[in-house]
């Protein structure tokens, strides 16, 4: 067997000077790619306004974390879906979640003017039988109802509603594609919270 002994070629007094260069050569680059970025930022007009041309590949750079974040903490509903829930999920929808999602054939009227776009809730799709996110498990729905979505407008309401009441809205969403109880569905038209409760004309 060889001993490894290399006759001759002494490599090691340079690569000392070699390996500084390469770390300097790396340390330009990441000032270079930070200058770059900033006089971009400055100059280069990126996308701010909701008109603005999005990024290429921008959908899907936002939703491939998003949808691995929900993955690792989806959570199951606590309780089963029931006309209880489906009220109370009602009553909070047409509170705080119409004015961007809209209603059953009624569309919020800034929704589409939103970037990204806050879909309708409400509508069926154009392919199948889905309404709004009813194809989606509840535990993602309520991720999204507890958390919120960064940088969308979507907001979060873990610190304005219990973890039922999100529950409750979650329930109601999955099931936006089955005919629901008469006085669910009056307040979803109504947009009326008391709907239920109010004396009928
Ligand atoms: C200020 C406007 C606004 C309000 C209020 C709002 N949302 Fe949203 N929501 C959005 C936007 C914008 C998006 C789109 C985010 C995206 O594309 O990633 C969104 C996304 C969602 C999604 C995901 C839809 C999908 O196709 O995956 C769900 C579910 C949702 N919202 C539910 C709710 C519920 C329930 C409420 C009320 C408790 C609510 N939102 C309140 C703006 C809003």
């Amino acid at each position: 067997m060889a001993n490894g002994t290399r006759g001759g070629y002494t490599p090691d007094r340079r690569s000392g000077g070699g390996f500084g260069a390469f770390l300097l050569g790396i340390l330009f680059t990441i000032v270079a790619v930070g200058i770059a970025g900033w006089v971009y930022l400055r100059y280069g007009h990126p996308p701010v306004a909701v008109a603005d041309q999005a990024f290429p590949m921008e959908a899907q750079i936002v939703h491939v974390p998003l949808n691995a974040r929900i993955a690792r903490e989806i959570e199951q509903p606590p309780f089963g879906a029931s006309e209880d829930a489906f009220e109370a999920g009602a009553r909070l929808y047409v509170t705080s979640c119409a004015s961007c999602h809209g209603t059953p054939r009624h569309n919020a009227p800034y929704a589409k003017w939103m970037y990204p776009v806050a879909p309708q809730l409400w509508q069926k799709h154009t392919r199948g039988n889905v309404v709004g996110v009813s194809d989606d498990e509840p535990g993602e729905t309520y991720w999204k109802i507890k958390n919120g979505i960064r940088l969308t407008g979507m907001p979060e309401f873990q610190h304005l509603y219990s973890t039922a009441q999100m529950w409750d809205i979650a329930l109601l969403l999955k099931n936006a594609d089955q005919p629901l109880p008469d006085p669910v569905a009056k307040i979803l038209a109504t947009g009326d919270p008391a709907g239920s409760t109010s004396a009928t004309p």
